[in-house]
């Protein structure tokens, strides 16, 4: 256990305010890392805000007593707070609708209300020691700077995608930021990314208009993290070696992923936001790598066309499947916007869920591949499980992590551009990846990911050894 000692000579570890993104796919694993590093010894103050608790519990899928979040990990010793700030909107507002004034209210006024918890936590019994806060925070280390703490930042993607904001400015100096939709050409000027093409920037990196509060807010907290004393970003360290190596020139950056509490299928924690349907009992009636898991995260949106072709593609292979129609993962706004006839067509080879435990489906014999948005805790999940991907990236970083899973690390199969995907692709790639040799090279070198991948949060492993840097260094600076 690491420690540091108070002014009144007692030993205790240092005290981290955690203050995660209101998303799904960045407060699980910010969740994970808290547990991780309470393990470790650490104090965590863990807030997130008011009206993403709100969602959490109004969706049924969590306690309606908020302070359950970290009961599980508490009762075994781990010492984690949890506080609940307000993102400076109403709890009502429906932030959905309205998401240029959401994202004003992340910039503009969610700060003085950290500020408040910092100025109560430094009164405290155990004064706050530094602030760890999710990457997108574009006004973290200034605030830990005005109050003489250490930041830390944490990223929960991979680092190629860090690296790609990360300059910006050479997108912007070479006429690749804000490009236009129809420029198709390969990048080879960014630190640490031999190549990219621009179809695989982050969607972000593309959009044309960059004054929209959400444009305004990634681009300042790149600036921000530059003044951050340390990066920890959830990502392994031998999957990512030459960017990795060359992003620590620039900034101590520790690759500490994957974080997966309480070994990979966890319990003590209630990370998801939606009440999860129980598909093991119908994948145990399954052969063996028969099914392929559709699901399209918690944000991303099809567009009805691609849906619908997906869904014929779907029906036609020759695989089971377990499909994650999450309201709202169609654009078609329909309640269900399968093509008709199809629960019928597929009764005894599909089952449909609104929500499901995604770990536990990955890692059921029976899943043999996964048709994925490659939102980043996806993919890491897939790796952990040595599932196979067939990918098809929507927006934010999930075209940077398709380029990751398809081109460098050779574990899935690309299924197109937005609006280009058809029914006959879909079904021969699902049947290639399922049973054909593609597949079974990809099954190949997923079984070395897999194995990086675990290695690296084993004992002595990478990502544990990053930690424990990480931590060294840590104590170095609050000494
Ligand atoms: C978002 C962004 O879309 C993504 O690009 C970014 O990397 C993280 O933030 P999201 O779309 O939710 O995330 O995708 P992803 O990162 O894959 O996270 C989804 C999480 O929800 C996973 O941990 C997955 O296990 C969980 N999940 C998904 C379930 O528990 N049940 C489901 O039915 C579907």
């Amino acid at each position: 256990k690491i420690t540091k000692m108070t002014s009144s000579g007692s030993a205790t570890g240092p005290h981290a305010l955690f203050v995660t993104a209101p998303y799904q796919g960045h407060f699980a694993p910010a969740v994970d890392l808290a547990i991780n590093l309470a393990a470790r010894g650490f104090v965590v103050t863990f807030a997130c805000t008011e009206a993403f608790q709100h969602q959490r519990t109004a969706s049924g899928a969590s306690s309606a007593d908020h302070r359950d979040v970290f009961a599980g990990a508490r009762s075994r010793g781990l010492d984690i707070r949890y506080e609940l700030v307000s993102d400076g909107l109403p709890v009502s507002f429906d932030r959905h609708s309205h998401p240029e004034q959401f994202y004003s209210a992340l910039l503009h006024l969610l700060p003085s209300h950290v500020d408040e918890l910092i100025r109560k936590l430094l009164l405290s019994e155990a004064p706050v020691d530094f602030i760890l806060t999710d990457t997108f925070f574009s006004w973290a280390s200034t605030l830990a700077k005005n109050h003489g703490l250490p930041c830390v930042s944490f990223w929960t993607k991979p680092a190629l995608v860090f690296t790609l904001y990360y300059h910006m400015d050479l997108l912007i100096a070479n006429g690749h930021f804000a490009s236009p939709e129809n420029r198709k050409d390969t990048i080879t000027y960014i630190p640490g990314i031999p190549a990219i093409e621009t179809t695989d920037l982050a969607s972000y990196l593309r959009e044309t208009d960059t004054t929209t509060p959400l444009q305004q807010m990634i681009a300042r907290s790149f600036e921000e993290v530059k003044r951050c004393d340390f990066v920890l970003a959830n990502t392994v360290q031998e999957l990512e070696e030459e960017t990795i190596a060359v992003l620590q020139q620039e900034q101590p950056f520790y690759a500490v992923g994957p974080v997966f509490p309480d070994g990979f299928t966890g319990g003590t924690v209630m990370t998801s936001l939606w009440p999860e349907s129980d598909c093991s009992s119908w994948l145990d009636s399954m052969p063996p790598s028969s099914v392929l898991y559709v699901s399209f995260g918690s944000i991303a949106s099809v567009s009805k066309k691609d849906f619908e072709e997906i869904a014929y593609g779907v029906l036609n292979s020759k695989a089971n499947f377990v499909w994650v129609l999450r309201p709202g993962s169609s654009s078609s706004g329909a309640a269900n916007p399968l093509p008709q006839g199809f629960l019928e067509a597929s009764r005894e080879r599909g089952m449909v869920v609104p929500w499901c435990r995604q770990r536990e489906v990955l890692q059921h014999p029976a899943v043999g591949a996964f048709l994925t948005h490659c939102g980043w805790n996806s993919v890491a999940e897939s790796m952990w499980c040595g599932v196979p991907m067939l990918c098809f990236p929507l927006f934010s970083d999930q075209p940077p992590n398709r380029k990751l899973v398809v081109e460098n690390l050779g574990i899935g199969m690309d299924l197109g551009e937005i609006g280009e995907v058809s029914r006959g692709k879909v079904s021969s790639r699902i049947d290639d990846l399922m049973g054909g040799e593609g597949g079974a090279e990809l099954r190949r070198k997923m079984k070395e990911v897999k194995k990086a991948v675990q290695g690296a949060v084993a004992p002595h492993g990478s990502s544990q050894k990053n930690l424990d840097h990480f931590t060294a260094d840590l104590l170095g600076l609050l000494s």
